[in-house]
């Protein structure tokens, strides 16, 4: 069974569906974060590939022998990806990096990859073959309309960009982030409109989906009316 669920930033993709998991006795896969070890690995090698400068310049509009240069430099970087994820801990060559995906700057650069067709293509394959043989909740943008369009429940979380914006500004202070909650609120703004007008896989609610706003509900509210809509829909 495929659980997706999919929404904006700080709408408690992840935070529910871990509980969800816990309690179902599913595995869990944050999709979100293979695209963070992506962008940190692509960050590293900017001195080799001299990547990040167009990386955030890149448009798929336009066409040109420089976007040629960087979908050829991706590719390489992508051909030789080694990515891990064991108990929730997220590793890049190896290395546990669960702590370097979730900082600011992986945050500013991360929506700019995701938009690249390739690394697309490479990242939902991995789904795919990592939720094979399982009952998997998946949480990202994309689970229920092109990774598991046919995922047997598909939920939507959605919340006010302040209040998302809010969420994030509490986890970063507790980590000792130097961050202001109007930079993180437009680093939301900013993710959330890359995120839903990119050409591949755009940010959308799955005709399916239940959506539910979670603005002014606590993460017990939102997981027990997932639980309510799981139950009714194997009755
Ligand atoms: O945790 P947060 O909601 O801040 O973001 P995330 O789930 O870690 O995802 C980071 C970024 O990866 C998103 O802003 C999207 O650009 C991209 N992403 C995606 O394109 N497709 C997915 N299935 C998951 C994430
Ligand atoms: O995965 P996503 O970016 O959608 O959000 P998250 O990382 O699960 O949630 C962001 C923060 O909001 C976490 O610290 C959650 O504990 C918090 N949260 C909340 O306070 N109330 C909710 N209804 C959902 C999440």
């Amino acid at each position: 069974m495929i659980i997706a669920i999919d929404g904006p930033a700080g709408s408690g993709k992840s935070t529910i569906a871990k509980k969800l998991a816990e309690e179902l006795d599913f595995v869990y896969l944050d999709t979100g974060a293979m695209y963070r070890l992506v962008t940190l690995k692509a960050l590293n090698e900017k001195v080799s590939f001299n990547l990040l400068k167009n990386i955030i310049n890149l448009s798929e509009s336009k066409n040109n022998n420089s976007d040629f240069e960087i979908i050829q430099n991706m590719k390489k970087i992508l051909e030789n990806l080694n990515i891990d994820i064991k108990k929730n801990r997220f590793f890049l060559d190896e290395i546990d990096v669960s702590d370097e995906i979730r900082k600011p700057v992986i945050s500013e650069n991360v929506s700019n990859i995701a938009k690249i067709k390739e690394v697309r293509e490479k990242l939902v394959d991995l789904q795919r073959k990592f939720s094979k043989s399982e009952n998997v909740i998946l949480d990202g943008r994309d689970i229920g309309t092109v990774v598991f369009p046919n995922a047997e429940l598909k939920i939507f979380l959605m919340a006010d960009a302040m209040e998302r914006a809010k969420r994030r500004y509490k986890e970063l202070v507790l980590k000792n982030e130097d961050v202001t909650l109007d930079e993180i609120y437009k680093n939301i703004v900013e993710r959330d409109k890359i995120d839903s007008t990119r050409k591949e896989s755009p940010l959308v609610k799955a005709q399916d989906a239940v959506e539910i706003d979670t603005t002014f509900k606590t993460i017990e509210e939102v997981k027990e009316e997932i639980e309510k809509i799981l139950k009714n829909k194997i009755k």
